[in-house]
């Protein structure tokens, strides 16, 4: 047992599993920078009045999965900054609304469009999927109220999943749970409903009922489940306005081919959504267990953080569950690996020079490795050998007097002294015929 081991769920990602995720990121934000999204990133923590009242402070985020963040004083302090109490960031949607009105965003030409990639952290119960610090990607878009921005929106993301190709193994879980405006009727007629059977909702249901009885719609506890089964759906209780608003959606979602499944369960676990809502799920994950992602619109969360009414609409994906989604259908995340090159010295001189001849080469398109440790030609080659190299630039005493240098094709083992001078023009053309 080693003395210490990454904190329970947490995870060390090694090289190998970098790469896979650099794959992912590379192929996001190119789709993303098609559409002129701009990338943003905020503080891994805020003040936790960023999350508790937009995010809802009956909600588990908020409840049970905030890391809180502190100072390890020794000495207590009343300064009034150490009074604020400050949170790991559970999500991104708030700190982007801070920073969007905190930098004067509003003022940009609208609509603002946002897109981020970092750790989040929740103090959820670890099992596959689930961790503790997470990867989320998102994308934010302020300004527009059109149904076509909702639909243009989920067609980015469903670009992104293109991209990844799962597009074709993946739905779209979708709903609307209505604004300001009939938000009152809605949670009245489902309070009504559910209050009958108060005495059979789970102790978080009963606790949240009088508060936002939504939320009973998405409990996943069995008798919660049951309860709700012939509740009333929210679609049937939203205003005219809403109604129209999520029929356009779905309109524009058919003339993409972009597949979706009306879940009048769908409310989400954070607060701050109004009218479309929606999950990104693999198809068979009919159990609706690990979302690759979801979002909604959010038409009064700026006006919460004190801003000018604002409409906007987000999404965040998970890149954990994103990439163990794809390892899982064998799909290939591969980079295009770099042409290895090993740097043999032996002897102080040659040592020194190697370094020079190195700082000298400039971008050719290699990865080098090198072990300055190694003693002798064959301990080294052995070395260059282990680590993949396609190259061997070889120095001994004899060729750092000469300025010169033994380039070792270690596929054919020939070999080329070559002036140091003319050292980069070599290895470009050499690094060409390998890659081709
Ligand atoms: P969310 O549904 O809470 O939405 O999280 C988005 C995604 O993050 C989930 O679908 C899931 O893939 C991933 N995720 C959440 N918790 C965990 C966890 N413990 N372990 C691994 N992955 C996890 C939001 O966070 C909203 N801010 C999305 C949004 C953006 N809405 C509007 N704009």
């Amino acid at each position: 047992m080693l003395k210490f081991q990454a904190p329970r769920g947490t995870r060390d990602l090694l090289p190998v599993d970098q790469l896979k995720w650099s794959v992912v990121f590379n192929k996001i934000r190119t789709v993303v920078e098609n559409f002129s999204f701009g990338q943003i990133e905020t503080p891994i923590y805020e003040n936790q009045n960023v999350f508790t009242k937009p995010i809802g402070a009956q909600t588990d985020i908020v409840e049970k999965e905030m890391f809180e963040v502190r100072r390890m004083a020794t000495h207590p302090t009343d300064s009034d900054e150490e009074k604020d109490r400050y949170v790991l960031r559970p999500e991104y949607t708030a700190p982007v609304v801070r920073a969007y009105l905190e930098h004067g965003l509003a003022s940009w030409p609208q609509p603002v469009k946002l897109w981020y990639w970092g750790p989040t952290f929740r103090y959820d119960r670890p099992q596959k999927g689930r961790f503790r610090q997470f990867t989320q990607f998102g994308l934010e878009i302020f300004g527009e109220a059109s149904p076509t921005t909702d639909a243009f929106l989920i067609l980015v993301l469903w670009q992104i999943y293109a991209q990844l190709g799962i597009d074709r193994l993946i739905t779209i879980d979708i709903n609307t749970i209505g604004d300001s405006v009939c938000r009152p009727k809605i949670r009245k007629t489902l309070h009504d409903y559910l209050q009958k059977s108060r005495a059979e909702l789970c102790a978080d249901c009963r606790r949240r009922l009088d508060i936002n009885p939504m939320r009973v719609l998405d409990c996943k506890n069995e008798a919660c489940q049951k309860t709700v089964r012939y509740a009333p759906e929210i679609v049937d209780l939203t205003c005219p306005a809403c109604k129209n608003h999520f029929r356009q959606v779905l309109e524009h979602l058919d003339d993409l081919n972009i597949p979706y499944d009306l879940n009048p369960r769908l409310v989400r676990g954070l607060d701050y959504y109004t009218k479309t809502t929606f999950e990104v799920r693999p198809t068979d994950d009919t159990n609706r267990q690990s979302s690759l992602g979801g979002g909604g619109r959010y038409d009064d969360l700026v006006q919460i953080f004190g801003g000018q009414s604002t409409p906007a609409i987000g999404f965040a994906g998970g890149v954990d569950r994103t990439v163990d989604y794809l390892l899982d259908q064998n799909i290939q995340l591969k980079v295009e690996e770099r042409p290895k090159l090993c740097l043999i010295q032996f002897g102080q001189l040659a040592r020194r020079k190697s370094l020079t001849v190195v700082s000298k080469l400039s971008d050719i398109g290699y990865s080098l490795v090198v072990s300055f440790d190694k003693e002798g030609l064959n301990a080294q080659l052995k070395y260059a050998d282990k680590m993949g190299a396609a190259l061997c630039l070889i120095i001994g005493q004899k060729e750092a007097l000469a300025e010169e240098i033994i380039v070792r094709n270690m596929i054919d083992g020939s070999q080329e002294i070559v002036s140091v001078s003319k050292l980069t023009e070599v290895l470009k053309r050499k690094i060409k015929e390998i890659t081709k």
